[in-house]
């Protein structure tokens, strides 16, 4: 039997470590490099704090696997026993560009069940904090449920590439929304964007593609406080390999695939 309050004791003390050792790097010349393609950052300090969770995980907890952006840990293949998933910057190109807007994400899934989610702001000084059936909370403070809200009223998170000619998603079928809604907004980390879902500070994110780092975590918090969680096609995430991504307040699902999605939820190309 996992101790699940003593892996969280843990876990918090390690994410607040880390956002530290992130705000000192603020003073050191940073080696920037590019991955899939030219937008594509990582940073010394992406592998250094991913490297400090895999080393702390593995000494304090032999048993746990690690699943990280910047592949640090073993190759994982299955959810089996406790799997730590990690994004140890979410919002590289905030960090890299503005110093803001970025966090370090961690879900702790067991046999792929999220038992906890941590979102750390770093730079805001906010964690976001949830615990399977026990609620989730900003710094010390409990988030309460959430609340409904109507399509005209509500903020929704998206980015700008969705909303024109793309290889993933035909954009017409989000561009009723974006009319209908009273604003949009992008932040650049998914994380911060489900953590702000969760704390009632947006409405609703949609994303086309996102990995499990990005979104282990945030989907904890997000169940814990009575929103919804789906793909844009309205399945359940794939916690493995990734997905597509819609979280709202709850009856934002069933208002906007009744509005807008009679002809069937969106196609998207993961
Ligand atoms: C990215 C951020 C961004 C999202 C990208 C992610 P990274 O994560 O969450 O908001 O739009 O899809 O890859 O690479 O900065 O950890
Ligand atoms: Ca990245
Ligand atoms: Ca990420
Ligand atoms: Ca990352």
């Amino acid at each position: 039997m996992e101790n699940y309050s003593e892996i969280d004791t843990y876990a918090k003390d390690w994410i607040m470590t880390a956002g530290k050792r992130l705000k000192s790097s603020f003073e050191e010349n940073l080696n920037i490099e590019t991955k899939a393609n030219a937008n594509d950052l990582v940073t010394n300090m992406d592998k250094e704090i991913e490297q400090f969770f895999l080393d702390n995980i593995t000494e304090t907890f032999p048993t746990h696997r690690i699943l990280g952006e910047e592949g640090m840990g073993k190759r994982i293949t299955d959810l089996k026993g406790v799997v730590w998933i990690i994004d140890p910057i979410d919002g590289t190109m905030n960090f890299v560009h503005q110093q803001r807007n970025f966090a370090i994400s961690i879900g702790i899934y067991e046999d792929g069940v999220g038992k906890i989610g941590l979102i750390y702001d770093v730079v805001q000084n906010e964690l976001y904090h949830a615990i399977k059936g026990k609620g989730a909370y900003l710094n010390n403070m409990k988030l309460t449920n959430l609340k409904k809200v109507s399509i005209s009223e509500m903020i929704l998170s998206i980015n700008a590439t969705w909303l024109m000619e793309n290889k993933r998603v035909d954009h017409q079928i989000l561009t009723p929304i974006i009319k209908d809604v009273r604003g949009t907004r992008s932040y650049g980390s998914a994380a911060i964007e489900m953590a702000f879902v969760a704390s009632g500070r947006i409405d609703a994110y949609m994303t086309m593609r996102l990995a499990p780092w990005d979104f282990a975590a945030g989907s904890i918090l997000i169940e814990e406080v009575g929103g919804e969680i789906t793909t844009m096609s309205g399945n359940p995430l794939d916690y493995l390999n990734g997905s597509s991504l819609f979280v709202s307040k709850p009856g934002l699902h069933q208002a906007i695939s009744e509005t807008y999605f009679q002809n069937g939820w969106p196609t998207v190309k993961y």
